[in-house]
């Protein structure tokens, strides 16, 4: 294994862009099915008239296509993988109701919207630890701030990687089929960061092929998470986690 750790970004395009809907299970709409039934859970209905929302870091699209099935018109969808938001066009009914927007989600919020026009931001499905540095999340939170408009909703789903694991239990299974097997080791490398090293093995013409890649993942504990949120403005609503263990942040633009 390469000692090269890389980048988030970078990783997506080497490995993980072309099984990431695989990885979810395999089926978008289900997983929208489920991003749907979280969001309105926490109240994201009643976006019938429309209303924009911002989907950061929207890999395949299940948030995004939740938030269509909610209401929410248009959804402006952040990624940096070509890849999966050409995946996520693919799956989507109404182009129009989509923008695309090609880029790094620390610089876009300014770029895409007013401040003060947005009805809801979403960063979910663990995309907030991709950011490369700490102070990446601040600056973050305070430009989803801007835009929010009054009553506004903020979404961050993420896993919490601050306890550390030992030993065996670093190697986490992801998922497995017939022809595709995927299996994490985490590597903690300091306070604010695990090494995230994937490692991919297909079967093609019945022998099986491994490739490896890595990348560094923020280790953001819920309590300073909220903190942030509130120094940001935002009334934090719900913080809590899921039956997989995947932390859920609601907040509120006052
Ligand atoms: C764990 S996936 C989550 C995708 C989707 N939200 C979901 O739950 O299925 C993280 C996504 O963030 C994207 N990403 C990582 N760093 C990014 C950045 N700095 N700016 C924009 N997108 C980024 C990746 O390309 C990937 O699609």
């Amino acid at each position: 294994m390469s000692t090269d750790t890389g980048t988030a970004v970078g990783h997506y395009d080497r490995l993980l862009a072309e099984h990431y809907t695989w990885m979810l299970g395999g089926d978008i709409q289900a997983a929208a099915d489920r991003q749907a039934a979280l969001l309105a859970d926490l109240g994201l209905t009643g976006a019938e008239s429309g209303g924009t929302a911002v989907d950061l870091g929207c890999g395949s699209g299940a948030q995004t296509l939740a938030l269509l099935r909610l209401g929410f018109s248009p959804v402006i969808a952040v990624d940096t993988s070509r890849a999966l938001l050409d995946e996520l066009l693919a799956h989507v009914p109404d182009s129009g109701a989509v923008r695309p927007v090609h880029g790094d989600i620390r610089t876009a919020l300014p770029e895409v919207s007013e401040p003060g026009t947005v009805r809801t931001v979403v960063c979910m499905g663990d995309t907030l630890p991709h950011l490369p540095a700490r102070s990446d999340v601040p600056a973050l939170l305070g430009d989803i701030s801007r835009v929010l408009a009054p009553g506004g909703h903020l979404v961050l789903t993420y896993r919490d990687l601050t306890v550390e694991l030992h030993g065996t239990d670093r190697f986490i299974p992801v998922r497995s089929s017939d022809d595709r097997l995927l299996t994490c080791f985490l590597e903690y490398r300091d306070e604010d960061t695990v090494i995230v090293h994937d490692l991919l093995h297909t079967r093609v013409d019945g022998s099986w092929r491994q490739r490896a890649s890595s990348y560094p993942k923020l280790r953001i504990a819920p309590p300073w998470l909220a903190g942030q949120c509130r120094a940001a403005g935002l009334d934090v609503r719900r913080e809590t986690a899921d039956s997989r263990g995947m932390r859920i942040l609601h907040a509120v633009k006052p």
